[in-house]
């Protein structure tokens, strides 16, 4: 089906099933143990052996000898395969470091063996006795010093310029010129990758924990030298992506290729120490923003540059994306610059490009603010625009966010909020609140899915679309059993499968809206093949109550199917509406802090987002991406940095111990509002995305809300009371 024209009246606007706050279908799975996980299929093949992943203990250079004698001796050792006996690889689309190095390295922790023993003790102490000797060169690992080397614009994304800035904002009465830096970040999801392989002829299967099944089997097939045809990918239940697993990892390729060496199944778990420096990371990043405005707030000029750095033919982190559509200003510049690192590979975590970008942005716009003695509510409700500011013949197809705001500030309460900072004061805590837009661009994918209907009257959808802890196994059935006219329980949901039709993958939050999209349409075909085969016109047919009727004439779901079931697949095809109208999502974001006047300790009392982002399928999952993406936020402001040692070239925190996250305690209390909006031009769905809105400008209420308790502004993420302690106002 081709989605070229704005969506109209559809059987998804009965709102019968989606849209209700239904719970998740996989949850019983999951809260008995029962949902396998990649590391966890005992059963799907006997034999399993185990491998255990090498990774480079130096970040640039070369492996000048492997001596593998000794571990090739060791109890239980079935194979070591380093990229000297792999055979030749392809490379995957999306690599931009080799999965399996050597001689040359181009990251520590990049992976350079991987042993396969019959235990996972045995490959493990195996690996320990691989002996690697190395040349090791000077790598460049310094953002701050490449930038101040004077980094030219990227290849990959040239500025971006709109009527004359330099000069407008020279021209401008009031000025902001502020330099915000965030950190590396690591998606430290709590299952990692993981991977079982086996092969059968030239054959192998993959039960691995991905979020992009199609991208990822066609990058094994690259990687292996294999037609796609040839590679199975199945991850029917992952524990967290952020992005992570969007890409063909290190675990499947060895797990693959440890199989083919071993002659036996193989299982690869990278243990947690190997994430932050083998797997990708978000990109840290110095950001310049300067805003130029007139008395009254309306800003002539907006800057926004932004130094990030990754491994040659990487791309840079695009923190400036938002910029160019979220405020309105006659003079614009963006644009991002690039250092080359010899780290691992900077790539999408959780709203690549708009989560740190907002986290520098909105913390201008709030310094702005001030400057002009507005309320930062009113400073960016004026400077709304209803256009992209860059293109004023592009509208955007649906833009609440000046709602977003006002409600959010009615129902925080943000009137008792005291415009000046380090005044209000609770006992021992200094209190405040912050505020900040939420911003995320909507993307669409195509979508396909196969759509089943047997003779009881049940209807299984099969799609090789991935649940990676957001709901999808939930809305696709709830749209299927809107579309088809079914109870809940009678809809099976079967995900995760390149064996299935491929789908839009779980990435960018697309996901959500294109893949129900797509079971939109295949369900579409089913319903046309139900009605002809009963003899009636589909477009007069009603699907209702396990039933299919027109006029006088009805018959049940289970009857029209018959024995041999019906089937229909379709794929959702997306035309150029999304060229012609910027589709967006946005959100208020609004925070109250108390920080102790003597510690400097940061407590978050008070969270409230409210999100515009089309139709919400499902409620309660909506909400729970957007608590988690608040709680997410909060970790952004407060604790998650990848420590780097600037020497050697790596993370040193590489642990859930030393990269802190937030747990429970430290969120007491969030809300989310959703505003009722449906969005035309987005799908048939009429839905957007919401699970990286919920993170986007949440780290910058944040900060101003520490700002606005304690009079100290930070610049630099995350705000640690080493960064304010000594500036903290004394204590009476
Ligand atoms: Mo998302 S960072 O595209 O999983």
């Amino acid at each position: 089906m081709k989605f070229d024209t704005p969506a109209t009246t559809n059987p998804i606007d009965q709102m019968q099933v989606v849209g209700h706050p239904l719970n998740r279908i996989d949850g019983p799975l999951k809260t008995t143990g029962r949902a396998p996980y990649a590391y966890e299929r005992h059963d799907a093949v006997p034999n399993q052996a185990y491998g255990y992943v090498i990774g480079a203990a130096i970040a640039k250079g070369r492996i000048t000898a492997m001596d593998l004698s000794a571990a090739r001796a060791a109890p239980g050792v079935l194979a070591i395969v380093t990229a000297e006996n792999a055979g030749p690889l392809g490379k995957g689309n999306y690599n931009v470091a080799k999965l399996l190095g050597g001689p040359e390295v181009e990251h520590y922790h990049q992976a350079i063996a991987i042993v396969v023993a019959a235990t996972f003790e045995q490959a493990r102490a195996a690996a320990y006795l691989v002996k690697v000797d190395y040349a090791e060169s000077q790598g460049a690992f310094d953002l701050a010093g490449a930038k101040a080397a004077g980094l030219g614009p990227s290849q990959a994304t040239p500025d971006a310029r709109v009527g004359d800035f330099a000069h407008a904002f020279a021209a401008a009465p009031v000025q902001l010129d502020a330099t915000y830096t965030t950190p590396d970040q690591s998606h430290s999801m709590m299952e990692p990758h993981a991977s079982l392989a086996a092969w059968d002829g030239d054959r192998v299967v993959v039960w691995t924990s991905n979020q992009m099944i199609d991208w990822s089997t066609g990058d094994l097939a690259r990687t292996l030298n294999m037609p796609k045809e040839k590679v199975r990918l199945i991850s029917p239940f992952i524990g967290g992506g952020f992005g992570g697993k969007l890409w063909l990892r290190t675990d499947a390729v060895l797990a693959a290729l440890g199989a083919r060496a071993a002659r036996r199944p193989v299982k690869v778990a990278l243990t947690r120490p190997l994430i932050p420096n083998n797997t990708t990371r978000r990109a840290a990043t110095i950001q310049r923003i300067r805003i130029g405005a007139t008395q009254d707030g309306k800003i002539s000029a907006i800057g926004h540059e932004s130094w990030s750095g990754n491994l040659l033919g990487g791309h840079p982190e695009n923190a400036v994306e938002q910029t160019r559509l979220l405020y309105a200003g006659a003079n614009r510049l963006t644009g991002t610059r690039l250092a080359q690192l010899d780290l691992t590979e900077g790539n999408s975590m959780r709203a690549p490009g708009e989560a740190p970008g907002l986290m520098a942005l909105e913390i201008a716009m709030d310094e702005m603010a001030e400057k002009l003695g507005m309320d930062p509510v009113e400073f960016r409700a004026i400077n709304d625009t209803q256009v992209d500011p860059s293109n004023p013949d592009r509208p955007f197809s649906r833009r609440q966010l000046v709602e977003c705001l006002r409600l959010g500030a009615e129902r925080f309460g943000w009137v008792g909020r005291s415009a000046r900072p380090g005044t209000r004061r609770e006992g021992q805590w200094l209190v405040g609140m912050g505020m900040a837009s939420g911003f995320r661009n909507n993307v669409v994918m195509r979508s396909g899915a196969r759509v089943r209907l047997d003779g009881q009257g049940v209807v299984t959808v099969e799609t090789d679309m991935t649940d990676i802890g957001t709901g999808s196994y939930t809305i696709i059935a709830q749209t299927a059993a809107e579309m088809m006219g079914v109870a809940m329980d009678k809809v099976v949901v079967r995900l995760g499968d390149s064996a299935f039709p491929a789908s839009a993958g779980s990435g960018g939050q697309w996901g959500g809206n294109s893949s129900t999209a797509g079971v939109y349409a295949a369900c579409v075909k089913l319903r046309e093949t139900v009605a002809q085969k009963i003899g009636l016109n589909s477009a007069d047919a009603v699907f209702e109550d396990g039933q299919v009727r027109t006029g006088n004439r009805q018959v049940s779901l289970a009857e029209a199917a018959g024995e041999s079931g019906l089937v229909a697949e379709d794929t959702i095809e997306f035309g150029d509406l999304a060229k012609r109208f910027q589709e967006s999502t946005f959100a208020g974001h609004f925070v109250e802090v108390g920080v102790d006047a003597a510690t400097g300790e940061v407590r978050v009392r008070r969270m409230l987002a409210v999100c515009a982002a089309g139709r919400i399928l499902n409620p309660k999952t909506a909400r729970s991406q957007v608590i988690g993406a608040m709680t997410m936020g909060v970790g952004g402001a407060l604790v998650e940095e990848l420590a780097l040692d600037k020497r050697r070239g790596f993370f040193v925190n590489h642990d859930l111990a030393g990269y802190e996250v937030p747990v429970h305690a430290d969120i007491p209390h969030q809300e989310v509002i959703f505003l009722d909006e449906v969005d035309e031009m987005s799908s048939p769905m009429k839905a957007k995305g919401v699970g990286e809105l919920g993170l986007c400008g949440v780290a910058a209420a944040v900060a101003n809300a520490i700002y606005n308790a304690t009079g100290v502004r930070v610049r630099d993420y995350p705000i640690t009371l080493d960064k304010y302690l000594d500036r903290l106002p004394e204590v009476a």
